[in-house]
């Protein structure tokens, strides 16, 4: 073969190999783009993009799309929130019955915002219970992810409207299947929800021992009457004619309220109507 021959074969064959890469590269090209490939790359991929953009994320930053996801399920909870502070028990129980996935939502939301809190009064409540005897039976209305019953020795027979746990009873706690006068302790915290929550207190005060404790913390904003709350003391005065003295009650801290009521022996509940002050809802702003 001349050098001339061997010279064209070089270039034919670059030519040759050129389209055949070209032609592969028509076959192996994606079909159509999907969602995830016009998301931005990955930010932990990118650190130029990390660099420029103030909605990357970072070690405590959440990216943009997380804020998103944030902000979607924040206006969830917020609806869920005032559709419980807004409608009765018994509603609320089928609304979560149809879709209990929504219970976590819910959850979810209310465990953010109480991380903001800079006390919890479940832990007051904790407190409370532990510097007593373990033998107390203790009914935790309304007790969300069943905490206290994790945390304390004593029987608790944890109440909701959805049960997450096997040991939660699901039912509406105006109406649960406790035994009358079984139980030492009856906590509610932040449950008074339900525009018909003295039906709850009607219910604890069937299920408590004579001599029995009521514990009620809530939001301090529904017992501010120069904010449109209630007036604390017709609260108590109503829980009273229900069959209880006021103990005592601790308004130290900033966000909630407490209340200690104790069951009077031999009390029969009264049956002229109680005369229960309306309890605004705790509707939480967006940030
Ligand atoms: C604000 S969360 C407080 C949860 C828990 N006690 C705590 O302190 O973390 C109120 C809880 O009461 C429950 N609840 C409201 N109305 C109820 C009802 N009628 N029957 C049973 N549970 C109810 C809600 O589902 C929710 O889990």
């Amino acid at each position: 073969m001349t050098k001339g021959a061997a010279k064209m074969n070089g270039k034919e064959k670059y030519r040759r190999g050129k389209r055949r890469r070209s032609s592969q590269k028509k076959e192996d090209a994606p079909k159509e783009k999907t969602v995830k490939d016009l998301l931005p790359s990955s930010p932990s991929k990118n650190p130029k993009w990390r660099k420029k953009c103030k909605y990357a994320p970072g070690p405590n930053r959440p990216s943009l799309l997380e804020k998103l996801r944030l902000r979607l399920s924040g206006g969830h909870f917020r609806m869920l929130n005032e559709k419980l502070y807004t409608c009765s028990g018994n509603e609320a129980f089928h609304f979560f019955k149809k879709e209990p996935e929504l219970f976590d939502v819910y959850h979810a939301g209310y465990q953010e915002q109480m991380s903001r809190w800079p006390e919890q009064p479940i832990n007051i409540i904790i407190k409370w219970l532990k510097s007593r005897s373990s033998s107390l039976v203790v009914a935790d209305f309304g007790c969300g992810n069943a905490s206290l019953a994790r945390t304390i020795e004593n029987k608790v027979f944890s109440i909701d409207l959805v049960s997450t746990d096997p040991s939660v009873i699901a039912c509406d706690m105006s109406n649960t299947p406790l035994e009358s006068k079984s139980v030492d302790v009856a906590v509610f915290c932040l449950s008074l929800m339900g525009i018909n929550y003295h039906s709850y207190l009607k219910e604890a005060n069937r299920v408590l021992k004579p001599c029995g404790w009521l514990l009620i913390a809530e939001v301090r904003s529904r017992f501010d009457p120069n904010n449109g709350g209630a007036d604390p003391d017709k609260f108590s005065e109503a829980v009273k004619q229900l069959g209880f003295t006021l103990s005592s009650k601790d308004v130290t801290n900033k966000m909630f309220v407490l209340f200690y009521f104790k069951k009077r022996e031999g009390a029969a509940s009264m049956h002229k109507a109680i005369d229960w002050p309306e309890l605004k809802p705790c509707l939480y702003k967006r940030r």
